[in-house]
């Protein structure tokens, strides 16, 4: 009999994208935003220990020392906490970047449960937050925390940076487009530009998005979808206005409206990235992402928020 080869223990760590139905932006300066997770998007990282460390991705291929520098400081000082030498990662992801769908909180928590697990390490919540919230405070700098939360959630939720999270319970029944407009935004760019709007301009314009949140959740609270579709397209002026919109992303907006939507507004950080239109029913919102895909804005998803 051949004597058996000890398997090599791996660390398996997973995640899941994010949208915001609204608020990204003010909730950064304090107010809620309503989040749902995109549980259909899949990010996984597969850990082993290893003498000199390597990642494997689509972003970055090759040896931690030539890995770039966000990547390579978040590993270094998980490797520092967990005793690693070293760490070989490979990083699978059907988010794409820079879309506003929280793909690098995704990595982030994907790239920390592995680890642990690697470790044998228990890795509660509040921990997994941390570290995402290190990663994403180098990556775009004044991070509010929704997407590190929502990227390790399984439910909808009203996420407030001060105030903590809170599930929603509604019994709205309608679908919601996702679909990449193929212009990548730098969340980064888009927080500094709204702080210089800030600076310059005061906070009327972040507390009517503020606003419009707290009827949105009403809308949620009584199933009113038309109420909701409507606020949609008024957060999407506001952010306009903050200057976080682009051209291309407006026209989708538009074209999302002549289709049937209810309202239709840019998710996430903006200045490109991803929209996303609100249908009452699932047949227009197949109609809407087949005529997106044929335009070339993909990925898209369709998102039932009823049942997730
Ligand atoms: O672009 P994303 O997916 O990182 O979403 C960012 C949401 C913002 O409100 C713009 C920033 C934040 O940290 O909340």
């Amino acid at each position: 009999m051949k004597p058996s080869i000890p398997k090599v223990h791996e660390g398996v760590g997973f995640a899941h994208g994010k949208i915001i139905l609204m608020g990204e932006h003010a909730v950064v300066y304090g107010h809620d935003a309503i989040a749902w997770p995109l549980l259909s998007s899949h990010v996984k990282t597969i850990a082993k220990q290893v003498s000199s460390s390597h990642i494997h991705s689509s972003l970055f291929d090759g040896v931690l020392e030539q890995a770039p520098v966000y990547l390579k400081t978040f590993i270094l000082q998980l490797q520092d906490a967990l005793d690693l030498q070293g760490v070989d990662l490979t990083i699978t992801s059907d988010l794409p970047l820079g879309a506003g769908l929280g793909s690098s909180a995704a990595i982030a928590g994907s790239i920390t449960a592995a680890c642990f697990d690697l470790c044998h390490q228990p890795l509660p919540l509040a921990d997994r937050l941390k570290w995402i919230h290190v990663f994403e405070t180098s990556v775009h700098g004044n991070p509010s925390g929704v997407d590190g939360f929502m990227t390790s959630t399984q439910s909808p939720i009203v996420f407030n940076k001060i105030k903590g999270f809170q599930t929603i319970q509604t019994p709205i029944q309608g679908f919601l487009v996702i679909a990449h407009s193929q212009v990548f935004g730098s969340t980064k760019e888009a927080v500094a530009l709204v702080a210089r709007y800030v600076k310059q301009h005061g906070m009327k314009q972040v507390d009517e998005l503020g606003k419009f949140v707290q009827q949105a959740k009403l809308f949620l609270t009584q199933g009113n979808l038309v109420g909701l579709g409507r606020l949609m397209f008024q957060a999407h002026q506001a952010l306009k206005e903050l200057g976080v919109s682009h051209p291309q992303v407006d026209r989708m907006v538009e074209q999302a409206l002549t289709a049937g939507a209810l309202g239709a507004k840019l998710t996430g950080g903006g200045l490109g990235g991803c929209v996303i239109a609100l249908f009452q029913d699932a047949q227009h919102a197949q109609a809407l992402l087949k005529q997106w895909n044929v335009q070339g804005y993909a990925p898209g998803w369709v998102l039932d928020l009823h049942h997730g």
